[in-house]
């Protein structure tokens, strides 16, 4: 596999990045998952804007303008013959040379541009969700600016640890009573017509599928209500499902044991996965 790394393609096991950097040390580094479906990107400008605001909130120089990421995107999917799978971007603050919690002075630092590619064949036709996912719900521990696409993700990776060792697929995350989303995704439920999500705020991720997928319900005359929700609240719904670059629209049919209507996908979350993989590909 050809990755990038800080202007080069290079073999995989060629790209190396110092033991200094600021990723590696201190997690200072935000990153990017854009999907491929048909050998094209998946709403890619969304991912750069989202990316440019994670860099700005955390006063992180910018190491390429959006052409060129879009180029670099375009050049890996080439090199590494992508029909269906994922592009993976982060940027970090770099390797000042020592370990320090001060911020490296933004004019000489040097932030790691790093990118690959991950081949998923059969993405879109995923087995996966034609039986949906059973989730259980934890105690959201994590920092308070969860918009910003960081790679802190080892209570992320716990969740999933917690889910897998309780039978489940996936976790919840909950705070003062309601769901803030999923580990790696957005979380819905769906009660009639009624596509209920948490709203955008510091809480969540600004997830890209979400802004498309609620567009498109909203479109297809289904209802969408951005509130909290609560567990208990989320287990008597019709359906559920979260939505990711990663799993597009993925049925949820269990949380915490409950099975969810007759504990098969629900109709709204097919429908709209159909709808998304039809307009992305
Ligand atoms: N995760 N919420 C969290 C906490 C996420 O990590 C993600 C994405 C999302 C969905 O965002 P989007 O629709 O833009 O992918 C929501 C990626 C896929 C990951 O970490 O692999």
């Amino acid at each position: 596999r050809t990755v990038y790394l800080n202007g080069e393609y290079l073999p995989e096991t060629e790209a190396k990045v110092s033991i200094f950097d600021r990723a590696f040390l201190m997690a200072d580094g935000v990153y990017e998952v854009t999907s491929v479906l048909g050998g094209k990107l998946i709403d890619f400008e969304g991912h750069a804007k989202r990316l440019e605001r994670s860099l700005n909130e955390l006063d992180m120089p910018k190491p390429a303008a959006f052409d060129d990421l879009l180029e670099i995107h375009r050049e890996l999917v080439r090199l590494n013959g992508i029909d269906e799978g994922m592009i993976y971007l982060q940027i970090t603050r770099g390797a000042p040379g020592d370990r320090d919690f001060v911020f490296p002075d933004p004019a000489t630092c040097e932030p790691t541009l790093v990118l690959f590619t991950q081949n998923k064949p059969g993405l879109a036709d995923n087995p996966v969700a034609k039986k949906g996912i059973k989730v259980i719900s934890i105690e959201d521990v994590r920092w308070g600016r969860r918009d910003i696409k960081t790679t802190q993700l080892l209570y992320p990776s716990m969740g999933k640890m917690m889910a897998k060792k309780a039978g489940a697929d996936d976790a919840w995350m909950v705070e003062d009573g309601f769901v803030t989303e999923g580990t790696s995704n957005n979380a819905y439920i769906v009660k009639g017509n009624k596509i209920i999500t948490r709203a955008l705020s510091n809480d969540i991720l600004h997830g890209i599928t979400r802004a498309a997928v609620l567009r498109f319900a909203r479109e297809a005359q289904m209802e969408v209500e951005e509130r909290n929700f609560s567990i208990d609240e989320a287990k008597e719904a019709d359906e559920a499902f979260v939505t990711s670059a990663s799993t597009f629209v993925m049925p949820v049919v269990e949380i915490d044991g409950v099975a969810l209507g007759d504990g098969t996908p629900g109709a709204r979350a097919l429908r709209l996965r159909e709808i998304y993989l039809d307009e992305s590909r």
